[in-house]
């Protein structure tokens, strides 16, 4: 049963995971995806999408959440595989010895994508390198490794969840999952269901608040950016502050430009000239890689195909590199495809619900496109390069 369990959820995590690759549109530019040599891992099918502007706010809500959620079933399916995983003695044939060794791949890759998620979701970042290059290739190795289990267990794994099966009874050598001497029942199967089920609907209620938003993210208490992001329009959740990334007061100060580059044309315009152009609204959320969202905010600012007007490309503006008064960290530059640039609702937000952006939230312009994940929201921005090889 837990294994089926898996079966559906790591399926799920996997595609899940796969459209968070996709949502990077990594084929775009090296700073979108920094994955090393990933040659044909590196694949991607289509365009990421701008409608419906809370996909990304689904898909990775699902996958953050659903990795917490299966932590029980996974610590219970190993726990009852146990005596076969240590059965004397260790390698019986060659065939024996292969299937141990995609058995060391299956679940030292399952720990180590689950660890990884959890750790990078709690902010945690004691990888030894990028969160991305190891949490993208453990799920290669893991996915594999998978594919090649079920493919030898899932007749088992139905048969024993067969109605009006016989249970094997105890003691009996030819069921794997039966002890040969067992000891006094403490927990009845179903009680370990039960408690499996249990440990699993306590952890949604604790973490599913932080991608749902509103109301419910008070029950969040798993949630590493708290509960009450505090009052005000700029009152909701922020990844990483302004402080904490070294953005210094004279950077986003009077002394602030933002350049616009394209179609061998350049335009330098002060917060001022920036107001003072055509303004836009939208009411978008930000989704973050890490599983949190907030609820839709009013956003208004001028939109990026007018900003590429700017530069003479406003009939089918092409890509955009967006670039950061940020020095460094891994988000500071980002590439949007013509698609993200040519939706209506993507914005050089300068408003947020009818304030000025807060320095936190990466005043004095920030972009905000349907779809895209948080971090391709780039804050503080400073240049805009339209339509260049990147
Ligand atoms: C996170 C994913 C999974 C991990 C880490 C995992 C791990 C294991 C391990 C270590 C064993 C013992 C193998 C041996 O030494 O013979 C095992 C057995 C088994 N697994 Fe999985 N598994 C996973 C997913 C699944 C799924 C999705 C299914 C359903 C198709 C499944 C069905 C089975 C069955 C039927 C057995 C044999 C139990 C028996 O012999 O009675 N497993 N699994």
């Amino acid at each position: 049963m837990f294994g089926l369990i898996l079966l559906f959820g790591v399926t799920v995590l996997f595609v899940t995971g796969l459209l968070s690759y996709a949502a990077y549109n990594p084929d775009l530019a090296r700073t979108n995806d920094e994955t090393p040599d990933k040659g044909l891992l590196g694949f991607y099918l289509f365009s990421w999408p701008t409608s419906p502007y809370w996909i990304y706010r689904l898909t990775q809500g699902i996958h953050v959440t659903l990795g917490i959620v299966l932590v029980p079933v996974l610590l219970a399916k190993l726990w009852s595989v146990i005596p076969l995983l240590f059965s004397w003695p260790p390698v019986r044939s060659f065939s024996h010895a292969v299937e141990r060794l995609s058995l060391l791949l299956l679940v030292g890759g399952a720990l180590f994508e689950f660890a990884t998620g959890i750790l990078n979701v709690q902010l945690h970042y004691i990888f030894p390198g990028s969160f991305y290059t190891l949490h993208f290739y453990g799920a290669w190795v893991f996915i594999g490794a998978f594919v090649v289990h079920v493919a030898f267990r899932l007749p088992r794994a139905l048969r024993a969840v067969r109605p009006g099966r016989a249970l094997p009874a105890a003691g009996d050598r030819s069921a794997a999952l039966v002890s040969p001497r067992p000891a006094p029942v403490t927990l009845s199967r179903r009680g370990a269901v039960a408690l499996v089920g249990a440990g699993s609907g306590v952890l949604l209620l604790v973490t599913a608040g932080q991608s749902v938003g509103g109301r419910l993210r008070r029950t969040a208490v798993l949630a590493p950016h708290g509960q009450d992001p505090g009052p005000g329009p700029n009152g909701f959740q922020i990844n990483k502050t302004a402080a904490s990334l070294g953005i210094r007061t004279s950077d986003i100060g009077p002394g602030w430009r933002l350049t616009v580059l394209g179609g061998g044309r350049r335009t330098v315009l002060t917060l001022d000239a920036l107001r003072a152009l055509p303004q836009d609204e939208c009411a978008l959320p930000i989704a973050c890689v890490e599983g949190w969202s907030t609820t839709d905010q009013l956003w208004r600012g001028v939109r990026l195909a007018a900003l590429a007007e700017l530069v003479g490309l406003g009939t089918d503006p092409p890509h955009v590199l967006v670039e950061s008064v940020q020095r460094g960290g891994a988000f500071a530059s980002a590439v949007l495809r013509d698609n993200q640039v040519r939706d209506r609702r993507s914005l050089l937000a300068l408003w947020v619900n009818g304030a000025v952006l807060s320095p936190d939230h990466g005043y004095p312009a920030r972009i905000i496109v349907p779809g895209a994940p948080g971090v391709h929201n780039t804050k503080w921005v400073t240049r805009l390069t339209f339509g260049e090889r990147v």
